[in-house]
């Protein structure tokens, strides 16, 4: 693995989750492989799951970690190449990759998307401008299309109480006060897609995910028939895709009631955090015995730590496990 922005740079899903679940019985196994390396966290957006859980599984395995909360504490950045920078930005992204690249052995961002230009968020307009000009291993803490360790985390999750039975596992879109990302919908559908269940989205009119994560998921409207029967239900709002960014009117109640909870076959209960308690997701649900919420939070940590292994391995194994730095500027 050279870098880990999506399911698809994991090689093989199914081995990575395997090896996560395996770290996380024996987590201090590998104390010493980032001795002498450091990881440098960056934010564009608020965060508290993910830099926290990143931090724990770099320390796991030895790593220094540097954490920024760049839009805060940095300078304002420029992403377009080649632009006159006479506006706010002070610096741009290629400089700062470039030198966050001499400090770090490896770099995570995290860069959600504006929800304003279709176009823009899903070419990651923001996440290829730092796999462009960053020099060592970029992991990605959540684009402006997919939140790959939480996806990573929650088929962990799902392999870990799925017994023998094949699932059936339901994403449910769920209500919300503001336009969210499609990012963890969007990634979990393509994580989904490697594992071996049968996978239902459900959502209102208007809600649709782009057709290219969805691989052979049962697209639902009636959330009451998609639940029947559920061994796993991942409750998540997303805002619309097709209108993109906004949040089209929807019909009928969509958030879960114990009625509806009656019709699943005696279902867990997921949410990646944050959640807003009784807008998204009932008390009762999240904090029911079924819930997986907080083990998939502290599968976090597994998932982050499988990860930043591989990318110290493949780089110990270009470079030599005595480098000092990983840097590589081929
Ligand atoms: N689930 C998740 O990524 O949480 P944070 O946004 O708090 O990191």
């Amino acid at each position: 693995m050279k870098y880990f922005t999506c399911a698809a740079d994991a090689e093989d899903v199914n081995a990575l989750i395997k090896e996560a679940l395996q770290i996380k019985n024996q987590p201090l196994s590998n104390a010493h492989l980032g001795m002498g390396k450091t990881l440098g966290l960056i934010f564009l957006n608020p965060s508290l799951r993910t830099r926290f859980s990143t931090q724990v599984a770099a320390q796991n395995l030895g790593m220094q970690v540097i954490t920024m909360n760049i839009e805060k504490e940095g300078w304002t950045l420029e992403f377009k190449d080649g632009s006159v920078m006479d506006g706010n930005a002070s610096e741009h992204i290629k400089d700062a990759a470039g030198a966050m690249s001499q400090y770090c052995d490896i770099l995570g961002i995290r860069c959600f998307p504006g929800l304003k230009n279709k176009e823009d968020d899903y070419e990651e307009k923001i996440l290829s401008q730092f796999l462009k000009y960053c020099t060592v291993p970029v992991i990605s803490l959540e684009s402006a299309t997919r939140h790959p360790l939480q996806s990573l985390a929650d088929v962990m999750t799902i392999a870990e109480h799925r017994g023998s039975k094949r699932p059936k596992v339901v994403l449910t879109w769920a209500p919300h006060i503001k336009p969210l990302p499609q990012a963890v919908a969007n990634s979990f559908s393509e994580w989904m897609s490697f594992t071996d269940a049968e996978f239902v989205i459900a959502h209102p009119e208007g809600y649709e995910l782009a057709v290219s994560f969805c691989g052979k998921a049962t697209l639902c409207y009636n959330q009451e028939e998609a639940l029947e029967g559920a061994d796993f239900v991942y409750v998540k709002n997303w805002s619309s895709f097709h209108d993109y960014g906004k949040m089209p009117a929807v019909r009928g109640n969509w958030l879960l009631n114990p009625e509806k909870m009656k019709r699943t076959a005696d279902a867990h209960w997921m949410h990646c955090l944050p959640v807003r308690r009784n807008l998204e997701m009932p008390d009762f649900c999240i904090d029911h015995p079924k819930s997986l919420i907080q083990k998939q939070a502290f599968n976090r940590i597994f998932s982050a730590q499988v990860v930043l292994e591989k990318l110290l391995l493949h780089k110990m194994k270009a470079y030599g496990r005595e480098a000092n730095s990983f840097t590589c500027h081929e």
